[in-house]
């Protein structure tokens, strides 16, 4: 018997692996074991991103921080857990309140408890909610003393939506903005990859190791573990692929062999060389982030980026 949350996994992967192009959600990637290997892809010599966004965060401390003046309202996308929240809050000037939304109760909480310890004249108010659904905004009235709303996304997510849900993202970040008191300044912190030659994006993706493999493999594991698939996990491997056309990195499985998987009383097929297609990881230039920006109301006011210039954290304010 399946609960709902289980029910809606089951359903979901039903419906991916039946497309014409079979696929899985990438959400369904950051189980507990998932979301270990992806911390491991962070440190990976190939993977780039989490070692630039860090650095702008530690190059680009002072600036950012003037930037942003003091009597801050940090309310992050996400729990918060990693070391670019500490580094941010560190350089921030009086920073007063901080509200982590993140789905994972659990996350949520051990995150906040490292903060507290750490920032205690800090208030920290926990949201638990799905960030890429519409936020109650009255969740967020908690600071008084507040001069400035900052909402901040750190790391790529951004590039793991479609645009067209970027772009809804984005205008939702734009009435959180909008809904700030009077007097209260409001804006976005962003990060997010930037174009470049797929000679680097390739083994980002396709680390030597394995890592990168494993955290893929780790979503059919998880589909046999929780739903009771038979997916042979030898006959699976992974595979990254540059879409020239989408701009963006994909990431497969593929099938090495003719075979066929058994769930829930459904069975599916795959040809030798079959795919499913398991995540996007859109890049951008500045100048077609800011436009999508744009269309959602949002105006560039600057950047920062690492030594390499790979990557990109962009502040945005209402138009
Ligand atoms: N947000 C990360 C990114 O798109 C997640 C990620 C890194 C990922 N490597 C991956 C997702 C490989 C799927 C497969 O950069």
């Amino acid at each position: 018997m399946h609960n709902p949350e289980q029910q809606r996994f089951l359903q979901d992967v039903i419906d991916g692996l039946s497309k014409p192009q079979p696929e899985i959600p990438s959400k369904y990637m950051y189980d507990e074991l998932g979301s270990a290997l992806f911390e491991a892809i962070c440190v990976t010599p190939e993977y780039y991103i989490t070692r630039c966004d860090i650095e702008i965060h530690q190059r680009h401390a002072d600036d950012i921080s003037r930037f942003l003046g003091t009597h801050v309202h940090l309310i992050e996308f996400g729990s918060g857990a990693g070391i670019k929240t500490r580094l941010l809050l560190q350089s921030l000037v009086q920073p007063q309140a901080y509200t982590p939304i993140e789905i994972s109760a659990a996350a949520l909480q051990a995150a906040a408890d490292v903060l507290r310890f750490q920032f205690p004249n800090l208030l920290i108010q926990p949201l638990q909610a799905d960030y890429t659904q519409p936020i109650n905004l009255d969740a967020l009235e908690i600071c008084p003393r507040c001069k400035r709303r900052v909402v901040y996304f750190p790391g790529s997510t951004i590039g793991n939506f479609t645009h067209a849900q970027a772009r809804n993202f984005l205008q939702r970040i734009r009435d959180i903005c909008a809904a700030a008191r009077e007097g209260v300044h409001a804006g976005l912190l962003i990060g997010f990859d930037l174009l470049k030659s797929p000679e680097i994006m390739l083994p980002a993706y396709a680390d030597e190791a394995g890592v990168t493999a494993a955290f893929n493999k780790n979503l059919l594991a998880r589909v046999n573990r929780e739903l009771g698939a038979d997916f042979d996990l030898s006959q699976w491997r992974h595979e990254a692929r540059f879409n020239a056309d989408e701009q963006r990195m994909e990431s497969y499985l593929v099938s090495a062999a003719a075979q066929t998987m058994t769930l829930a009383g459904r069975h599916f097929k795959f040809a030798a060389g079959g795919d499913i297609h398991t995540e996007n990881s859109h890049k951008y230039t500045l100048e077609s982030f800011q436009a999508m920006a744009a269309e959602a109301g949002l105006k560039l006011q600057q950047t920062w980026t690492d030594q390499k210039g790979w990557f990109v954290t962009a502040y945005f304010e209402l138009k």
